[in-house]
């Protein structure tokens, strides 16, 4: 009696993604080097009588043949490591899944070496956090179809399922489920972003205590703003602390880590010249935030504005509409990233099923997310998420009070860096003529780098010192 799957790595999302499996009635152990990492897999997992191992050679004897093993270990050289670890004791055909979030370009190179020694490998992205992990994730696999196609059942068994549909499905070749996970944490990044801009707005602005923000989150989350990350983030506005008898996030220190998977698709962006300035602000402040001592020397040094806003009514509606519209901006600049990337790797990504899977499960999981996949399916070769009418006549809505959101923090020196971009980037988007004629012109000026006309096919050059001056 040999297990159908085994995880290695029983740390809160390996353990409770072996629980799910079990639940489902697959017969799955793990394996983990920590004894109580292994001890809490047998309590939690006492209704399903889970054991794991604690010898690498045990746990691989007891898999069934060809095996199936799931990473799910920090990114990074620890998954070189196990998998270094694991080869010589694997058999031709046996199958390894990596599902932590490693790097697009890591993948790619693990899957070519593995294959090479006759191993399916493929990489897979997870995301809905330890609930998600326990109750139904939202998955991301690519690379080797064969072998996805061989764990397919048991994905789609212990998924999220958003009106029957599971929140798995096949996202294309080589390290596409990757990559396509590392763009949902830029979206991530973006959305928790314009979340922290909207809070300070709220505090700042408009003055409001923890109760009104968690009134205002509260009433936001049953309207079209109802997302998985507005709805914790809410949460936290009702949480108190023992220690200061206060709120907990009033005791909270104002500098964000983060683990690099934002910055990863920001670096990418540019490599691919497809820009996503609103993920890459975001990536960008919690950078900023670091700056403690500084920027506490600069608040006391330079003067700002006074930050507070009448018409309290009037802003408050405005921001909801801001929010929704650095929302959808912040999804249409991942997908409109993933589109290129598509095409540049050869990924074949298809966006609806993207955005379908992404309904539930994961932690970007939205009601937007709906009308997203509403677009992709009216027209699988939208060109931008900016294109598709529905969206366009939501923003036609939204873009005044948009606009009066970011003026006004501007004005009352308050720091939107996400608010600002989004509103800037939809106004680039939908400019016709923009003024880089003239950087075309200044290129030449100085570099001979020659231009295009508008009245004529064919490469320019004009002696600029001698011309018309
Ligand atoms: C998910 C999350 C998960 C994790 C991020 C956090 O989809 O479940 O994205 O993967 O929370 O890696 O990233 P930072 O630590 O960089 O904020």
């Amino acid at each position: 009696n040999k297990y159908t799957l085994g995880m290695i790595g029983l740390g809160t999302m390996g353990r409770n993604l072996l629980l799910n499996m079990a639940d489902n009635g697959y017969s799955v152990t793990g394996y983990d080097k920590s004894p109580d990492m292994l001890k809490k897999l047998e309590e939690d997992g006492k209704a399903h009588q889970l054991k794991g191992f604690a010898v690498l050679e045990d746990f691989i004897q007891s898999l069934e043949l060809p095996r199936r093993i799931v990473l799910l270990v920090p990114a990074g050289a620890i998954v070189d490591s196990v998998i270094q670890e694991l080869v010589p004791l694997l058999d031709k055909g046996d199958l390894i899944i990596d599902s932590g979030n490693s790097h697009f370009t890591d993948t790619s190179r693990r899957a070519e070496e593995l294959a090479a020694q006759g191993f399916h490998f493929f990489g897979m992205g997870i995301s809905g956090g330890e609930e998600g992990a326990r109750f139904g994730p939202s998955m991301m696999p690519g690379g080797d179809k064969e072998a996805y196609n061989a764990v397919k059942p048991i994905l789609e068994a212990v998924s999220a399922k958003v009106n029957g549909d599971p929140c798995v499905a096949y996202i294309g070749p080589g390290a596409s489920g990757h990559f396509v996970k590392m763009v949902h944490n830029g979206i991530e990044y973006s959305v928790m972003q314009i979340l922290a801009e909207t809070y300070d707005l709220l505090k700042n602005s408009l003055g409001y205590n923890n109760e009104q923000i968690y009134a205002t989150f509260d009433k936001w989350n049953n309207g079209r703003l109802k997302s998985f990350l507005l709805e914790v983030t809410k949460d936290i506005f009702k949480v108190k602390d023992v220690k200061s008898g206060g709120y907990l996030i009033d005791v909270i220190k104002d500098q964000a880590k983060s683990k690099g998977t934002g910055k990863w698709t920001s670096q990418v962006s540019m490599d691919l010249q497809l820009p996503i300035p609103t993920i890459n602000e975001s990536v960008s402040a919690r950078d900023l935030s670091k700056f403690k001592t500084l920027r506490v020397a600069l608040g006391a040094a330079l003067p700002h504005p006074s930050q507070k806003v009448e018409h309290t009514e009037e802003f408050e509606a405005h921001l909801e509409q801001a929010l929704y519209f650095a929302m959808i901006t912040s999804y249409a600049q991942g997908l409109h990233l993933l589109a290129q990337a598509s095409i540049e790797f050869k990924y074949e990504l298809n966006l609806q099923e993207i955005s379908q899977i992404w309904r539930g499960g994961c932690i970007i999981r939205a009601v937007l997310l709906e009308d997203i996949y509403q677009a992709y399916k009216k027209q699988p070769e939208l060109p931008h998420l900016y294109s598709d009418e529905s969206i366009q006549k939501q923003l036609k809505d939204i873009l005044p009070g948009t606009r009066n959101v970011v003026v006004t923090a501007i004005n009352h020196g308050i720091a939107v860096p996400c608010f600002a971009s989004a509103l800037t980037y939809y106004d680039s988007l939908r400019t016709a003529n923009s003024p880089l004629n003239l950087t075309q012109a200044q290129r030449d000026f100085f570099g001979a780098h020659t231009f295009e006309r508008t009245d004529s096919e064919g490469i320019f050059h004009a002696n600029w010192n001698e011309n018309n001056i």
